[in-house]
């Protein structure tokens, strides 16, 4: 390949990276506000303790020492896809982290994984959570998942 090709090609990708990471729906603040795992535990997680407790596959919310497993675990719902890097919660990555991308609508949003994982529908079930509760999930991931 002629090497000015090849630069414009180079380049052509690197603007087509950078406008990925500039998706601001999964782009962390510089300093996200200090938010914790017992914080979101009131707030957000125990409205979802009906469905998401020690008898679910997916996520027991039940507790913030349950909730806090999440982190790390990868996501059961979209598990197998080659070169995944999904998570339940991936600290300080939105577009890894199911619960994020669910949140705010999974599959019904046309949101999918990095590696085009399939995310499933929006939680919780019956509509989106309030802006409120919605930045400080964003907050905690984004301050790296921390129990407290
Ligand atoms: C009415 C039952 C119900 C409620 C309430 C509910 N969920 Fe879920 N959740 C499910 C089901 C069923 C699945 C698996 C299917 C799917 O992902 O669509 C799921 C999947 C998930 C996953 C994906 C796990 C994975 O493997 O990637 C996350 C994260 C999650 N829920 C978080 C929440 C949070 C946070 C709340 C509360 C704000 C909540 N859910 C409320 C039923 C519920």
């Amino acid at each position: 390949m002629h090497l000015h090709t090849r630069l414009l090609f180079v380049s052509s990708v690197w603007a087509f990276l950078g406008c990925n990471q500039a998706d601001p729906l999964v782009t962390c603040d510089p300093n996200p506000a200090v938010v914790t795992t017992a914080t979101l535990q009131t707030q957000v997680f125990n409205a979802c303790r009906t469905c998401h407790n020690q008898n679910d596959t997916y996520a027991d919310l039940s507790a913030p020492e349950k909730s806090q497993a999440m982190v790390d675990k990868a996501s059961t719902f979209s598990k197998g896809v080659a070169g995944s890097e999904l998570k339940l919660v991936k600290p300080k990555d939105l577009a890894n982290s199911s619960l994020w991308l669910k949140l705010n609508g999974g599959t019904s949003a046309k949101l999918a994984g990095p590696k085009m994982e399939m995310l499933g529908g929006i939680m919780p079930p019956t509509g989106a959570l309030s802006a409120t509760d919605l930045k400080a999930v964003k907050d905690w991931i984004c301050g790296g998942a921390k129990a407290n």
